[in-house]
């Protein structure tokens, strides 16, 4: 069969089913089957390739999947995040594209910090996003990284054997890691659950395949938030920068709980679509 014509079929059932980015889901998936990027799929496609059965055979499967709403990346078995490739599937957070913008204040911040080796600490790392594009872009700095999830670890290891040059990964709670940093970090980063528990999500891959420890963050969805700060308090040299990402309705309340915790130049920063996602502030 030909390229164009899977193509065609896999976007009519990705609408169908509700898929709002049916198109590119149909290249990814069918690239991914063929063991090349998109841009080398439209070129294919462009001069009338056709697909073997067995190619064939095997989108049908993975079209299947796709259809039944479970993410593209988990099919795939990757994530681009930054300039990273990261392993993720079932029982690991996928890392999204706003966080890319939480992880460049982090970096600004360690950039900005005048000393030939500063630490800087991830708490929740889930498939290592963050931490690891701390540890690629400021090479200079050390970064050490909490995930408590016993599901996620196998990614999040994973990921960091891959890339982890200057990064050190531990598995624990972040409300207690790291007691022998304390008072020696720089820069503090997390996006730490933050929905409301009642609040389930409407997208079904995020209900159905994200682990339910990444998205939920108590009742008004603060609980992990009150705990990042505690924890950075306590990590961060006075002045040190604290980055976290938060629900787009969440910005007067993130500012307000750390200016109860005594944080200074508590800042709300928007996404690429103006939305307000992260807030920064200083320690005293
Ligand atoms: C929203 S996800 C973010 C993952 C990753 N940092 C990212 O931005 O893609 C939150 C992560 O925090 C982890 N987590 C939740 N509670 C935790 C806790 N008490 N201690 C450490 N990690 C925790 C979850 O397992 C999950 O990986």
């Amino acid at each position: 069969m030909q390229l164009d014509s899977l193509l065609q079929t896999a976007t009519e059932r990705f609408e169908t089913a509700g898929i709002e980015q049916a198109a590119a889901d149909a290249q990814l998936l069918l690239a991914h089957v063929l063991g090349c990027n998109r841009g080398e799929l439209l070129a294919k496609v462009f001069v009338g390739e056709r697909a073997d059965e067995q190619t064939s055979d095997l989108f049908e499967t993975l079209v299947l999947r796709r259809e039944a709403r479970e993410p593209l990346q988990h099919i795939t078995g990757k994530a681009y995040f930054r300039n990273l490739e990261l392993k993720v599937g079932r029982g690991v957070f996928v890392p999204r594209p706003e966080t890319e913008m939480v992880a460049g204040l982090a970096i600004d911040a360690l950039r900005a910090i005048a000393s030939p080796n500063p630490i800087a600490v991830d708490l929740g790392t889930g498939s290592g996003a963050i931490a690891l594009s701390l540890a690629t872009e400021v090479t200079h700095a050390t970064v050490w990284a909490v995930e408590k999830s016993d599901q996620a670890m196998p990614f999040t290891q994973s990921n960091f054997d891959a890339y982890g040059l200057g990064a050190q990964l531990i598995q624990g709670d972040l409300s207690d890691a790291f007691q022998e940093l304390n008072g020696k970090v720089s820069v503090v980063v997390s996006n730490p659950p933050y929905i409301p528990n009642q609040m389930i999500p409407r997208d079904i891959e995020v209900r159905l395949f994200d682990p339910e420890i990444a998205l939920y963050g108590g009742d008004d969805g603060m609980d992990l938030m009150h705990l990042v700060s505690a924890t950075a308090l306590r990590l961060l040299v006075p002045g040190g920068t604290l980055v976290v990402e938060h629900a787009d309705s969440q910005s007067a309340q993130v500012c307000d709980l750390l200016q109860n915790d005594s944080w200074r130049q508590v800042r709300a920063h928007k996404d690429l679509t103006g939305r307000d996602r992260a807030v920064t502030a200083i320690r005293a």
